[in-house]
């Protein structure tokens, strides 16, 4: 299968630093693909979606999409995406629709076409009723629905969604991910995600690439990524005073995690069934546990793994908050 975006050595230097916001990044995504960009603040995950649609010139490398380079043929790649930024960009002086017609008007769809458009749109986001009303009154849930299919108006085969459900809460979130999940099914709609959220890359992604720093670190399915991690972590929690250290001498660890006075945490291939001997060994040696906790492998941990940071540590909530009152105040 022919990809329908090839990424090769991308680099972005931005004028007046040194250091690359992407850094020789290499990629191809398949036909029909939801490939995810995962990282955190500040990765180049932006500086990328915006180099492939054709928003930022590169500075080194190249890259094409429906098989057109975006340095060369930007018109043409234009016509075949959508793009949903990460900032908020529908004018909140106009209605949802009239947004809707206008974005449709740039691309030249005829009038009519846009209108029915628009309405099929608009149910599909189950924002009919509020069709017709001012996007300032719209909640941060119905904002970031309407910027969905914004992106759509032009029926595009590439998708690009630029943290789609940044900053909204987890009941929003999963309906933006019914939408996500219906274009891929019922469209063949290739997507193109980021995200500073693992459950939604583990949940809507079929391959994705850890970003950071600029460098795409690994890439391969959710699935493939956190086998990589070999097994599952066990934590025991001891009773206080006692010698733990035989438990370590257990033979199916294949990782200590963690060890201090009264804690012990592991890494087994297969905690489903190396519980019983593992409890079984510690008993033997006459240690008593007090608590006990598995963890399978998550996206989190693959995280950690390769960059030694958690993405928990960012609060894209709060950053996504005062976005939308900066340009309230701006616009006041
Ligand atoms: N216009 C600009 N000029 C100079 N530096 C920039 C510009 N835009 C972004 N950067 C820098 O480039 C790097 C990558 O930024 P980018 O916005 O691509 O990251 P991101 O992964 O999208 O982050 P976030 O999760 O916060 O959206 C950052 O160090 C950022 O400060
Ligand atoms: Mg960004």
């Amino acid at each position: 299968m022919v990809p329908i975006i090839r990424v090769e050595s991308l680099t972005k230097v931005y004028k007046g630093e040194t250091k690359p916001a992407v850094d020789a990044i290499s990629l191809e995504i398949l036909e029909g693909e939801v490939y995810g960009l995962l990282g955190p603040n500040g990765a180049g995950k932006t500086t990328t979606i915006n180099m492939l649609t054709t928003r930022l010139s590169s500075t080194r490398g190249k890259a094409s999409v429906g098989g057109h380079d975006i340095n060369r043929e930007s018109m043409a790649i234009r016509r075949i995406i959508g793009v949903v930024p990460q900032d908020l960009t529908a004018d909140e002086d106009l209605s949802g629709r009239e947004n809707l017609l206008l974005v449709a008007s740039f691309y030249d769809v005829p009038k009519k076409t846009a209108a029915e458009r628009a309405s099929k749109l608009l149910n599909m986001v189950d924002l009919a009723d509020a069709a017709d009303k001012h996007v300032r009154e719209y909640s941060g849930g119905m904002r970031k629905r309407l910027e969905l299919i914004i992106g759509l108006i032009n029926e595009p085969r590439v998708l690009f969604l630029d943290e789609p459900t940044l900053g909204l809460d987890v009941q929003t979130r999963s309906v933006m991910w019914d939408y996500i999940t219906t274009l891929k099914r019922d469209y063949n709609m290739t997507i193109i995600l980021t995200s500073h959220y693992l459950e939604e890359i583990d949940a809507l992604a079929d391959r994705v690439s850890i970003v950071d720093h600029g460098k795409i670190i690994v890439t391969g399915t959710p699935g493939e990524l956190k086998a990589s991690l070999k097994g599952d972590i066990v934590t025991m929690g001891f009773r206080d005073g006692q010698d733990t250290a035989p438990v370590k001498e257990y033979g199916g660890i294949i990782e200590i995690l963690d060890s201090k006075p009264g804690t012990l945490k592991i890494r087994v291939a297969d905690a489903d069934s190396e519980l019983p001997d593992l409890m079984g060994f510690v008993f033997k040696k006459g240690i008593s546990i007090t608590t006990l906790s598995v963890q399978k492998p998550s996206l989190d941990e693959v995280f950690l793994r390769y960059t030694g940071r958690s993405l928990r540590e960012d609060a894209p909530a709060d950053r996504f908050k005062n976005a939308m009152n900066m340009r309230r105040m701006r616009q006041a």
